[in-house]
């Protein structure tokens, strides 16, 4: 299979991009057709969202660049605060070069008169790389009027969501505001968030609707490829639903865990073996979570094609393909608490079902873990989980409900051993694989984590 967007060597300047067989083409094609065309060739790609929903991306630039007399704004999205999930360092570490031609060609197919790069503060590294990319691209004068800005933003997990991305871009913390930014886009005053009317740095707030494109590093890594090389070349890989590839990361019980890029429609399985080099020997998988925000996948389901298509039909989601494993000697409830605790803790408590019954659940989970729990533990867990995404302005309540649910009705036994036995029956534990690095095989994960309070203060000790 053609792997394209990970390169055996990184790509560390403007010439080494341009040297390579595809490198420039992207924004020159784009220019040649027209906005309108290049738009209509990312939709007859099939290009979908790699930032975790899927959403169609010609359809969501054609949304953008259809609405007329405002201004219109782009977003890169490289947050990545998900736990399992490092592509979109991966990506930029190995050829940032292609996520900024993407982004040019992105902000010419939808008129955008600006746009942002966001990554967390603490990817130095990323952060440099692709300051330098812009740069040079500018200087090359292949975008010598883009306005872009990189913005250097928080650690908390709801920095990612993209209505919170547009608040942390305006300078506000990372909560998210009600309306999508194809709605509600960057500097657009309303009286949902106060009529703020007046100037926001060098930008004028105004009463238009400003709509803003968000897309993930990886989605617009995938756009100067498709421009270059055409839709049918890109729709050769993959499935009909699912084209071309997924830059996957496999972290957990495996032997190497890494990054590596997959054609869409390998089966899970494939993938694990792979890009995580399998399991220990004597191990077997016992569950796969693919990030935070979807249904556990059990072993009986390990066949399952890593594409959109391939994980809903088992009542699941692909997300950014992103994949925790877990194998046979792994206690369920365990998991579960740990990635409910980072999920209520990263809830910011606008919603409150969402802030109290997320917490409610993880106390729940905690007890149970422990052996100090009882009946009462699963009923109000079954009712937390009913009422948790009421009224709730992102997704984040969602991921709580579909995760947990999903462990209780795959694993029911797990939880009645432990309250049988009060204690855990496999108390190895694992840590919440929210990663700071991924390189050769060993992955270094952000331990301070546990510090963290549910105000998203630290506990200094
Ligand atoms: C809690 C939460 C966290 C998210 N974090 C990220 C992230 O780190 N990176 C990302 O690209 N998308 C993230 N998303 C999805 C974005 O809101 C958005 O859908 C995505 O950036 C759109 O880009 P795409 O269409 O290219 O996938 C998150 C969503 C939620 C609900
Ligand atoms: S659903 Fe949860 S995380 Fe999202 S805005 Fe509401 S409280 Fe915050």
């Amino acid at each position: 299979m053609t792997t394209f967007l990970l390169p055996n060597r990184p790509i560390t300047s403007l010439d080494g991009y341009l040297a390579t067989e595809t490198g420039g083409l992207g924004v020159e094609t784009a220019q040649r057709l027209g906005s309108k065309a290049a738009i209509e060739m990312i939709t007859a790609a099939g290009l979908r969202g790699r930032g975790g929903g899927g959403f169609p991306t010609g359809r969501k630039w054609a949304g953008i660049a259809g609405q007329e007399g405002t201004r219109r704004y782009l977003v890169c999205n490289g947050a990545e605060g998900e736990p399992g999930t490092f592509k979109d360092r991966a990506l930029l570490r190995a050829n940032p070069y292609q996520v900024v031609e993407g982004l040019i060609i992105a902000a010419f197919a939808v008129g955008a008169e600006e746009a942002f790069i966001c990554l967390k503060a603490s990817f130095e590294r990323e952060i440099a790389a692709v300051t330098r990319a812009v740069q040079e691209f500018q200087s090359a004068g292949i975008c010598s009027d883009c306005t872009v800005t990189i913005v250097a933003g928080p650690e908390e997990y709801l920095f990612g969501e993209e209505k919170a991305m547009l608040e942390v871009i305006e300078g506000k913390p990372p909560l998210p505001r009600w309306f999508p930014p194809y709605e509600h886009g960057l500097f657009a005053a309303s009286p949902q968030e106060g009529w703020e009317a007046g100037p926001h740095g060098s930008h004028r707030r105004t009463d238009e609707p400003n709509p803003t494109l968000v897309n993930n590093v990886e989605t617009l890594a995938n756009v100067p490829h498709i421009l270059a090389r055409g839709a049918d070349w890109f729709r050769s890989m993959g499935t009909e639903d699912s084209p071309g590839t997924a830059v996957a990361t496999i972290v957990g019980d495996v032997v190497a865990p890494d990054v590596g890029e997959i054609e869409l429609g390998t089966p899970l399985r494939a993938v694990i073996d792979a890009v995580g080099s399998g399991l220990a020997d004597g191990r077997s998988v016992k569950a796969v979570f693919s990030g935070v925000a979807n249904p556990v996948v059990t072993a009986a389901q390990l066949d399952t094609p890593v594409s959109y298509e391939g994980f809903t039909t088992i009542g699941s989601g692909m997300g950014s393909a992103g994949f925790i494993v877990l194998d046979d000697t792994a206690c369920m409830v365990d998991a579960a608490y740990r990635l409910s605790r980072f999920l209520s803790i990263e809830s910011c408590g606008q919603c409150p079902p969402c802030k109290i019954g997320s917490s409610e659940i993880t106390e729940s989970l905690e007890r149970i873990e422990i052996g100090q729990g009882d009946s009462t533990d699963i009923a109000s867990m079954h009712g937390w989980l009913e009422r948790v995404t009421d009224g709730s302005r992102c997704y984040l309540a969602a991921e709580e409900q579909r995760l947990v649910s999903s462990v209780l009705r795959a694993f029911p036994e797990e939880f009645a051993q432990h309250l049988e036995m009060h204690r855990c029956p496999r108390p190895a534990k694992r840590p919440i694989p929210k990663l700071v690095d991924l390189v050769g095989g060993h992955a270094t994960y952000d331990e301070s984590f546990w510090r963290k309070r549910p105000d998203w203060t630290y506990d200094p000790v």
